[in-house]
């Protein structure tokens, strides 16, 4: 009789997740009727901008799911990227045509999305515009060339230094921190290339465009008022101490700048 009752409910159970899963189903019936390619979904299908966003909030939430598997998140992100053609998207197309390079040597950017949980910016650069080095905090970002060509390194922080030393800087006096970072990945991405760092791997990037180039990066979760990146001054002149792979930076240390 209890096996019964057990096996009953257990019918009943898999009812009721039938009817959360149709309830599930429906909310991205939006996002699948808006997509131009109806039809059979597979890893190859191209999918439209709501699509992408549909799938990539229910990805993200993976990062409340303690602990956060960031590798996989960032693998998953980079297979939606694939699906994607951004240069089609009329949100994307908009932001490309009313393109100004209103910064001398600095890129232009335009957030495509954005949600706590995570954003999705749009980047322009110029040839040489570069990026100097620098990290994402507790955030993991996965770029996809949408068109051009970027010479991407990414680095881990290996050891802090003790060595600090006073500058004035735009008329505050700062301390700058010395440290070791070591460089994971020295890559040139081409056009549908998609790139990774996660908050423990290749976190500290630098960028530098070899020609006109666009970046969509997927962010998370989202840069916050508090998200306090920092600049690296990296010397690339030779390993640090003659250890491959290894470079001497230097960067603000805000704690230490704070204190009189
Ligand atoms: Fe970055």
């Amino acid at each position: 009789m209890d096996d019964f009752k057990r096996r009953d409910f257990i019918r009943l159970s898999a009812l009721g997740f039938a009817s959360i899963a149709l309830q599930l189903s429906s909310i991205s019936t939006y996002a699948q009727k808006a997509n131009a390619n109806l039809g059979k979904w597979d890893a190859n299908t191209l999918i439209n901008w709501d699509a992408f966003l549909e799938r990539l909030t229910r990805l993200a939430k993976t990062q409340h799911q303690l602990p956060w598997n960031q590798r996989q998140y960032t693998e998953g992100v980079k297979q939606l990227l694939l699906q994607c053609n951004f240069p089609e998207f009329a949100n994307v197309k908009k932001e490309i045509a009313s393109y100004e390079n209103k910064r001398p040597n600095w890129f232009e950017s335009a957030t495509l999305h954005y949600e706590t949980d995570f954003q999705v910016s749009l980047f322009q650069f110029e040839k040489g515009e570069y990026i100097p080095h620098h990290d994402h905090p507790d955030m993991t970002g996965v770029l996809n060339v949408v068109s051009g060509s970027i010479l991407a390194k990414n680095y881990n922080l290996e050891q802090q230094l003790t060595s600090t030393r006073k500058v004035v800087k735009d008329g505050r006096s700062t301390v700058m921190q010395k440290c070791v970072i070591r460089e994971t990945s020295n890559e040139v991405l081409n056009t549908g290339d998609v790139g990774l760092l996660t908050a423990h791997e290749g976190n500290i990037h630098s960028i530098m465009p070899n020609e006109f180039t666009q970046l969509a990066d997927v962010f998370t979760p989202a840069y916050a008022h508090d998200t306090k990146a920092k600049w690296y001054d990296v010397n690339e002149d030779g390993y640090y101490q003659g250890q491959n792979h290894l470079f001497e930076a230097e960067f603000e240390n805000a704690e230490l700048s704070a204190r009189k």
